[in-house]
């Protein structure tokens, strides 16, 4: 299949080229570089031995985003563009619904005047706010606690509304989990710009020395250590998901929802101390006040994914920690160096 991949040049984005490349797919990215490098997409072509085609296009630009299609036969499209700090959506709220919305409204008119009717769009489980119970399910009630969040739920509202208006309508929502890890090759991998947000590239940057210690924000919460418990998703496990959720539902009309995860929760402490283990790196931390708007748990059941995908992950998270410090320790400055 011909795959346009917008936001081609991030961290799951890139990954999901070269998983897509290899399993023959024709891929076209489209990134605007706002929070990435196209470095990232030559390794990519590097790795696999394969070509790409590379547009360096804003999503809110419709003429330049009209045109990929006009050249291009696109049979599908996975939509990873957006912004995604929750932080800084709260303090610049109208930005990322500017970006977010307005730039999958412009993506889906497009598709839709062109009359490619497949894509998978990349939610996250932050659309199930405080989850009631555990682990989560994909019919679990909905809420958000913060812009960005917001965003993502507005677009799974959008793709509703435009599958019920047009049926010829493939959309996939997949709900990732906490992506981490990296490409064993260690030549491509996730670049945060500034001091990171996430916790696993902060704990890689302290193993580098690049940061001194790690901030665990609280050790309070009701969970077997007191901080908190993620389900942590190795990115090429998530980049895998795409490729089954485009072989299994392109062309099968419908809205499919799915989460992406291991379905395992791993608390902050268990976190560092695989890093350690990992890297054989010591890495310091400090147990701080608790970050506004976290939440104690969040992990998935997997089990929607497997059943109708045959998708479920295979990797833990030591080799999610082998991975990232593989990277973190080839590319210690990302993609600059
Ligand atoms: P990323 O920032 O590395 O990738 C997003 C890419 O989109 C970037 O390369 C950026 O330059 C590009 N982009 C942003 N706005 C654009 C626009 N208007 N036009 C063109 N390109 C644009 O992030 P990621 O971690 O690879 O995340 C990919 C997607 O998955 C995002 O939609 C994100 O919200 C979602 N997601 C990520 C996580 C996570 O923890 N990484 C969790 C859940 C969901
Ligand atoms: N944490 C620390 N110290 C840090 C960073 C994080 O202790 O320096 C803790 C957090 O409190 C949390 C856990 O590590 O308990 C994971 O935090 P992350 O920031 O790595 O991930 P979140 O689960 O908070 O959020 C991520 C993405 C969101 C997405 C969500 C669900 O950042 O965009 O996963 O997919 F919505």
């Amino acid at each position: 299949m011909n795959i346009l991949v917008t936001g081609g040049a991030g961290f799951i984005g890139s990954h999901t080229c070269l998983e897509l490349l290899n399993a023959g797919h024709a891929v076209i990215a489209l990134d605007n570089l706002s929070n990435a490098s196209e470095e990232a997409l030559k390794r990519v072509q590097e790795i696999t031995g394969k070509e790409l085609k590379f547009y360096s296009v804003d999503l809110l630009d419709y003429h330049k985003t009209n045109s990929i299609f006009e050249e291009n036969q696109v049979d599908a499209v996975i939509h990873f563009a957006g912004l995604k700090a929750v932080g800084e959506s709260v303090a610049i709220p109208l930005k990322y619904y500017n970006n977010n919305l307005t730039g999958t409204l412009n993506l889906l008119d497009i598709m839709q005047k062109h009359q490619v009717f497949n894509l998978v769009f990349s939610s996250s489980a932050t659309v199930y706010g405080v989850p009631e119970k555990l682990p989560i399910t994909e019919d679990s009630p909905l809420s958000t606690t913060n812009p960005y969040g917001t965003t993502k739920l507005m677009i799974e509202q959008i793709l509703q509304d435009l599958y019920l208006s047009d049926p010829r309508f493939s959309l996939v929502i997949l709900r990732y989990f906490n992506p981490i890890g990296a490409h064993k090759s260690g030549k491509i991998g996730e670049d945060p710009k500034g001091i990171p947000n996430n916790l696993l590239p902060f704990v890689a940057q302290v193993a580098t020395g690049r940061l001194k210690k790690v901030n665990v924000f609280g050790n309070n919460y009701p969970t077997p250590d007191g901080t908190g418990v993620r389900d942590y998703i190795h990115v090429v496990d998530l980049s895998l998901g795409h490729l089954k959720a485009i072989e299994k539902k392109a062309n099968i009309p419908g809205v499919h929802i799915y989460n992406l995860g291991t379905g395992r929760g791993y608390s902050v402490l268990e976190m560092i101390h695989a890093f350690q283990e990992a890297s054989g790196v010591e890495i310091p931390y400090e147990i701080v006040a608790p970050r506004p708007g976290d939440i104690a748990a969040s992990y998935s059941d997997p089990e929607k994914a497997k059943k109708e995908l045959g998708w479920e992950a295979q990797y833990g998270i030591e080799q999610m920690c082998i991975d990232s410090w593989n990277w973190q320790r080839k590319n210690p400055e990302g993609f600059t160096k």
